[in-house]
């Protein structure tokens, strides 16, 4: 067994990250985050491009110090070429290509969204899922079913019709003068608020899709009436709103997988994406496991939010069937799981 070192370049958002692994193992995963954005509620493009110029290098570089490796020892370089900013994906795609042309060593891309999925197989995550499975792939950009046959046999069995789930944190946190990112804001204060103070609708939609758009304008509507009344009302119930928020959202979720273990009779649940760092959403599906027999598959932390692990980890996959790229390969903004 040769070990294998993957360099991951990760650049599809707003965080720049390079991560090395030794087959599946972690060696190192650098993330920086663009702090820039958050005084405009949301990311700017055209700053993530730069900020991604700015720190690809340092980034790169910290990763292989961290891995005490140099980068002759590389067997690949895997990067995201999809979806995400077009600009910012750019900086990572260039970047990897030239650094694989260098050192003669093979390229590998990446499709960040089974990435998200792929990144359940680094070792160590406290479990690795059985196939098939079925994935809640939740995101700033993305909300997905989708049931996973073999790593690279990816089905998306249903999806939002509008906003992602991390939108829908995010929007509501916009709404209460929380600061960019605030899905971590809004699951920090729900810890000391009551779920149910404030009931929200949640959406009508098909079977396996979402739709978050009408719960954000719902909550909108709410908070302007109540500080209409009371313009202390953010101020003095923010833990109460955050959790009924929040409540809401993990809720709409819950009932989606209920229906995918319905629909597909597939027992098996694995969760990925920003939002799986939710401390509910996680919650959740443990009582889901202790009460309805689920075997659920919840990543590490810091595999969960965007980072170059699991570019690596797919990357690895990859390698081990020879599936590389041409040197003319591009970045994808749009790019199906
Ligand atoms: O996967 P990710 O890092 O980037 C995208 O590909 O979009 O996801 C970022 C999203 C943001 O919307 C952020 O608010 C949300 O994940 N998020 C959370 C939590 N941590 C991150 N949402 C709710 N609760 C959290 N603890
Ligand atoms: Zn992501």
């Amino acid at each position: 067994n040769k070990p294998i070192y993957i360099l991951g370049i990760e650049s599809s958002c707003d965080d720049t990250s390079a991560s090395v692994i030794c087959n599946a193992k972690v060696l190192s995963n650098v993330v920086a985050n663009q702090e820039v954005h958050s005084k405009y509620g949301g990311v700017v493009p055209e700053l993530a491009s730069r900020a991604h110029q700015q720190n690809i290098v340092p980034v790169v570089q910290q990763a292989l110090e961290q891995a005490s490796i140099t980068k002759e020892q590389l067997s690949a370089i895997a990067f995201t070429k999809g979806p995400g900013l077009m600009g910012s994906l750019l900086v990572g795609t260039s970047f990897a290509k030239s650094l694989a042309l260098g050192l003669q060593i093979p390229l590998i891309d990446v499709n960040h969204m089974q990435a998200h999925i792929l990144a359940h197989f680094i070792e160590e995550n406290s479990k690795i899922p059985e196939f098939p499975f079925i994935c809640l792939t939740i995101s700033g950009g993305h909300t997905q079913i989708v049931k996973v046959t073999n790593h690279f046999e990816m089905e998306i069995l249903g999806q939002t019709i509008d906003d992602a789930v991390g939108e829908a944190f995010d929007k509501s946190a916009k709404i209460l003068g929380l600061a960019y990112p605030g899905g971590p804001l809004i699951d920090k204060y729900a810890k000391l608020g009551n779920p149910k103070a404030y009931p929200f609708t949640k959406p009508k939609v098909g079977d396996l899709d979402f739709s978050f758009s009408g719960l954000k304008t719902g909550i909108l509507y709410f908070i302007q009436k109540q500080q209409r009344i009371n313009p202390n009302f953010i101020a003095e119930n923010l833990n109460d709103i955050c959790a009924s928020i929040q409540y809401t959202i993990v809720e709409i979720l819950m009932d989606k997988l209920k229906n995918a273990v319905k629909k597909t009779g597939i027992k098996r649940i694995a969760i990925a994406g920003g939002v799986s760092a939710n401390s509910e959403i996680r919650a959740r599906l443990l009582l889901a496991e202790k009460h309805w027999g689920w075997s659920t598959n919840i990543p590490k932390f810091e595999y969960t939010t965007d980072n170059a692990a699991m570019i690596a980890i797919t990357g690895y996959l990859k390698f081990l069937n020879n599936n590389y790229a041409d040197v003319s390969v591009t970045a994808q903004a749009r790019l199906k799981v």
